[in-house]
């Protein structure tokens, strides 16, 4: 296998341009969108159910979406038992049979549309095109790695060179059980990824979604295990950190696919390290504090669009997403006010109004954490814009959105994820300082560019040590296959999730040498 990419095709996705699509859609979803009876809970449900957890909605905490009930620890230990007796038979049916059945997901995915447009909305607080595109993403990745599986595992492996006589071949084989830590901010995409691709090396995986999503990770590995995936392969291992802790600190499992934050991830790596057992695989994809580069040379209107997007879709609750734009300071008035007159024109509210473009964020502590960073940024005399937020939003967890003004991304001690967007100026002489100031804060996840100029578009690729970047257009939304997705320093280990060196880094590599 050497071509980096097997043949396959993205998702067509949903068209909410289409009026035939877009407007049967409120209905449709209206009517999945009661999941109160519905409690998610691990997938090896052993003794009586302790009292099962809320779980409400960002847009509105009076409302509950659904329950859940966290694992105990000797269902953990149970799980893991489950998923180690599983695995040889997983790994044994090679890469094609392994391929069929998470394309099947992705079949049962689509079918199951618009429950998880709703779960997206009412459980994770997206808009309509984010639940879309999220939906989107998982199918891609599912489908994706369905086609690395087919690619990477056959039984013959791959003919390496060596004296007449001699036959070396290399072949790729699972390593045992996985565990999947999954953020909450993409609750599908990323957890369906996270799982998909250890499974498709021949592992079975122990997939925890964050606390705050376990609804639909229920239903995703609910439609796993509906397409044929045996016991064991796949488990539901919900709970907070101490669950988490168990999976991780545990001698028997291979290894961990982790999204989350940079300090979960130092957490999870000790916890590797300390523990007994085989050496541990660990991928990780952390955080950012991804910086645009605006010059004069760039076109404005293109400049206001794309930044909008990037810091706001979402509620700026992706990893990608813009934190500090830097425009150069001949042109930063002018730009700095149309980007003011988008922001202004952004409209705040319930993410299951179809106008909507900035819904809730995730949960109170979030909120805390934003609101509070923007008082003190105030407080310290930064100038800062932001929007009032519209009646109805005190029900949910909103943060009113907010542009602040800073000199450097070296003022900025860590990542605010969320609707705030922080600008700062430069001088044209100054341009490698500005790459060396985003290289120093040490993430590397994304950066764009604006500039019509080839020279400091070859300059800033070839000094800036991030892991995606995006020029003249938005920075979010890496497509599967075609922008594999990663950072590199504090924000991850690699590989990039939709790439052609994913799959591979859960499996372990076996090579035969015959003598005929
Ligand atoms: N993969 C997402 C994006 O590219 C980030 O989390 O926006």
């Amino acid at each position: 296998p050497t071509a980096l990419f097997a043949p396959r095709a993205n998702s067509a996705g949903v068209d909410l341009a289409d009026p035939l699509v877009r407007e049967p859609l409120p209905e449709s979803m209206a009517e999945l969108s009661d999941f109160s009876g519905w409690t998610a809970a691990p997938t090896a449900e052993a003794a009586p159910a302790a009292a099962p957890r809320p779980v409400t909605c960002p847009h509105d905490r009076t409302i509950v979406v659904g329950h859940c009930r966290d694992a105990r620890p000797d269902e953990v230990s149970t799980m893991i038992e489950r998923a180690l007796s599983a695995q040889p038979e997983w790994d044994a049916r090679g890469g094609a049979a392994r391929a069929e059945l998470l394309a099947a997901v992705a079949d049962a995915y689509e079918a199951h549309r618009d429950a998880f447009l709703s779960l997206c909305q009412r459980e994770a607080g997206k808009t309509l095109t984010d639940a879309v595109l999220e939906l989107r993403e998982a199918v891609d990745f599912l489908r994706y790695y369905a086609a690395e599986a087919r690619r990477l595992f056959t039984p013959e492996g791959e003919a390496l060179p060596g004296p007449t006589g001699e036959s070396n071949r290399l072949t790729l084989h699972g390593r045992g059980a996985f565990v999947a830590i999954a953020p909450w901010n993409f609750p599908l995409a990323i957890f369906t990824g996270l799982i998909a691709g250890p499974l498709a090396a021949g592992n079975t995986v122990l997939a925890k979604p964050a606390e705050q999503t376990p609804l639909i990770a229920d239903l995703a590995v609910r439609l796993f295990r509906e397409a044929g995936m045996p016991d064991g392969v796949v488990q539901l291992v919900p709970g907070d950190g101490t669950v988490g802790a168990m999976l991780t600190g545990d001698p028997r499992i291979a290894g961990v696919a982790f999204t989350g934050s940079t300090e979960t991830a130092r957490a999870i790596n000790r916890s590797l390290a300390s523990r007994d057992g085989p050496l541990a695989q660990f991928v990780a994809e952390t955080g950012g504090q991804n910086a645009m580069i605006v010059d004069s040379s760039a076109l404005p209107e293109q400049v206001t669009r794309d930044v909008v997007a990037s810091a706001f879709q979402s509620a700026g609750q992706r990893c990608s997403a813009l934190r500090v734009l830097y425009l150069q300071d001949d042109i930063a008035d002018a730009m700095l006010e149309m980007i003011r007159g988008a922001f202004e024109a952004l409209v705040i509210g319930d993410p299951e109004d179809l106008t909507t473009d900035v819904g809730p964020v995730i949960d109170a502590e979030a909120k805390a954490a934003l609101d509070a960073h923007v008082a003190a940024m105030r407080a310290a005399g930064h100038t800062v814009w932001q929007r009032e937020l519209p009646q109805g939003c005190d029900r949910g967890t909103f943060v009113a959105p907010a542009i602040i003004q800073i000199d450097s991304i070296r003022q900025l001690e860590r990542e605010h994820f969320g609707p705030v967007l922080h600008v700062a100026r430069f001088a044209a002489a100054d341009l490698e300082q500005v790459i060396a100031d985003i290289n120093a804060v040490g993430y590397g996840l994304t950066l764009g560019i604006h500039t019509r100029i080839d020279n400091t578009r070859r300059l800033v690729q070839a000094r800036a040590k991030v892991g995606n970047l995006y020029v003249n257009r938005n920075q979010i939304g890496a497509v599967v296959g075609s922008q594999p997705f990663g950072g590199e320093g504090l924000s991850g280990t690699g590989p990039k999730a939709g790439g052609p060196h994913y799959v591979a880094r859960f499996a372990t590599e076996r090579v035969a040498c015959i003598d005929t």
